[in-house]
């Protein structure tokens, strides 16, 4: 995988295709910046006919989900095969929105191994709910690592992992209260060491560990110091100028 890798988390913004296009053409008058990185764009899935043509060039298309089977019927769902006829390249999963609908992390693996096996890059989210004195979301981090990864055992696939660490305290807040990057440092080193517990050194090594939780154009920069990959961004990917001044922050 590359390292250096923003992507765009829209969740369910906007709410309409016209707005959608507003930012798409925003994204366009900035596509030089995000060439020089590993862009990735997640709109809702009713935007990815235009976005997958307004970003080509210089940005990939992404899915905030991905439907955990591929034969079947199932009403409702945008199967693997929907998304890769948008030209779908990676796949948001485990989010802590979804994981607070009831996402279990065995639904997760699921999901996991079946984006590997289509063909997709997963883009693993953790992120402990609160933290306490005694330090158990160390624990509660590695736990949802490795049962989120069950299943998910072979070199090549570490070869196309991605994790997001979004401690969900931090999500949605003021840049301000998004976290210290003194704390993230000590998370990623964290993160690397179960990864590689689980995979080994050289593969865990490959691995991009990005951070997600109130990014913004103030903060981007001090984030990427702390020893992250690349940044999962929310809000502030709505506004291309902002976006944008994100990636600036990788250069
Ligand atoms: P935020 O969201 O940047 O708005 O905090 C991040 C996320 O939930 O992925």
């Amino acid at each position: 995988m590359p390292k250096r890798i923003l992507v765009a988390n829209w969740k369910n913004h906007p709410e309409s295709s016209a707005r959608a296009a507003i930012i798409l053409d925003g994204l366009q008058k900035k596509s030089q910046i995000f060439k020089k990185i590993s862009t990735y764009i997640a709109p809702p899935s009713t935007y990815f006919e235009s976005a997958s043509k307004k970003i080509k060039g210089f940005a990939n298309l992404a899915s905030q989900d991905m439907f955990f089977a591929t034969d079947g019927t199932f009403t409702g769902a945008i199967t693997p095969d929907i998304s890769k006829s948008f030209g779908v390249k990676l796949a948001i999963l485990g989010h802590s929105e979804r994981r607070a609908l009831g996402e279990t992390n065995e639904v997760v693996s699921d999901k996991m191994k079946t984006t590997l096996r289509s063909g997709f890059i997963p883009l693993l989210c953790v992120g402990e709910t609160e933290r306490d004195q005694e330090g158990n979301h160390f624990e509660f981090i590695r736990e949802e690592l490795e049962l989120s990864l069950n299943g998910v055992r072979r070199k090549d696939d570490a070869r196309k992992l991605v994790i997001a660490y979004e401690p969900v305290w931090a999500i949605g807040k003021k840049a301000k209260e998004a976290m210290q990057p003194e704390e993230l440092s000590e998370m990623v080193i964290f993160i690397r060491k179960v990864l590689t517990d689980i995979f080994g050194r050289d593969s865990a090594e490959e691995i991009p560990i990005l951070y997600g939780g109130s990014v913004d154009a103030t903060n981007a920069k001090e984030l990427m110091r702390a020893g992250v990959d690349g940044l999962l961004v929310g809000r502030a990917s709505l506004d291309p100028k902002i976006f944008a001044s994100i990636a600036e922050a990788y250069l």
